[in-house]
């Protein structure tokens, strides 16, 4: 019998106890990545509800969303936006402060990034607290952009981030969920 999504999922990602700090346990996605057919199928799983939707852009959030949204922009003939750790993009930058499971840190998108009406999927590998990803829907809102979905492998349901990103009035796809 071939495996299901979520049994390929809870077989190919690691999870680390106590890692970044005591308490986390850490989801590990590069077992998933170095892993050909379930990388491949995460991917499929990703995009799929977009085939055939007019998406201009998606954008990845560093460091683990540029590998996922690379792979997704590529599968979607849709552009690529980086939203990254501040201090990395060379050119002008809208800027934001937010907080995640285990920390705190600001992020940045070139202005010029995206255009008014433009049609963007976020995408990033997890979704634990939503800190991240609430950062980076208000960055791309605040440009203009109409930020149609957000989609990430991994949910966190018990700390709350789905919540926050749809009271942002974005929808939210996960693929597997872990306490
Ligand atoms: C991780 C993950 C998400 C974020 C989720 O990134 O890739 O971006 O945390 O947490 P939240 O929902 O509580 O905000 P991290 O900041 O560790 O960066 P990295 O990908 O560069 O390791
Ligand atoms: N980002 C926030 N919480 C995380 C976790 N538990 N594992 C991996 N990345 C994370």
């Amino acid at each position: 019998m071939p495996m299901t999504l979520t049994e390929t999922l809870e077989a190919a990602i690691r999870s680390i106890p106590d890692y970044p700090k005591p308490g986390i346990v850490f989801r590990d996605i590069t077992t998933l990545l170095g892993n050909a057919s379930a990388f491949r199928r995460a991917i499929d799983e990703l995009v799929h509800p977009y085939a055939g939707t007019k998406i201009d852009k998606i954008a990845g959030v560093e460091a683990r969303g540029f590998i996922l949204g690379g792979a997704m922009s590529h599968q979607l003939s849709a552009g690529f936006v980086p939203i990254r750790k501040k201090g990395k993009l060379p050119h002008e930058t809208v800027r934001i402060a937010y907080s995640l499971e285990y920390g705190v840190d600001e992020m940045e998108m070139h202005k010029d990034a995206v255009k008014a009406g433009e049609k963007v999927i976020l995408v990033d590998d997890l979704i634990a607290t939503g800190g991240t990803a609430e950062g980076a829907v208000k960055l791309l809102q605040q440009m203009g952009a109409e930020v149609v979905a957000s989609c990430f492998v991994i949910d966190l349901p018990d700390l709350g981030g789905r919540r926050k990103i749809e009271a942002l009035g974005v929808p939210v796809r996960t693929l597997i969920e872990f306490e």
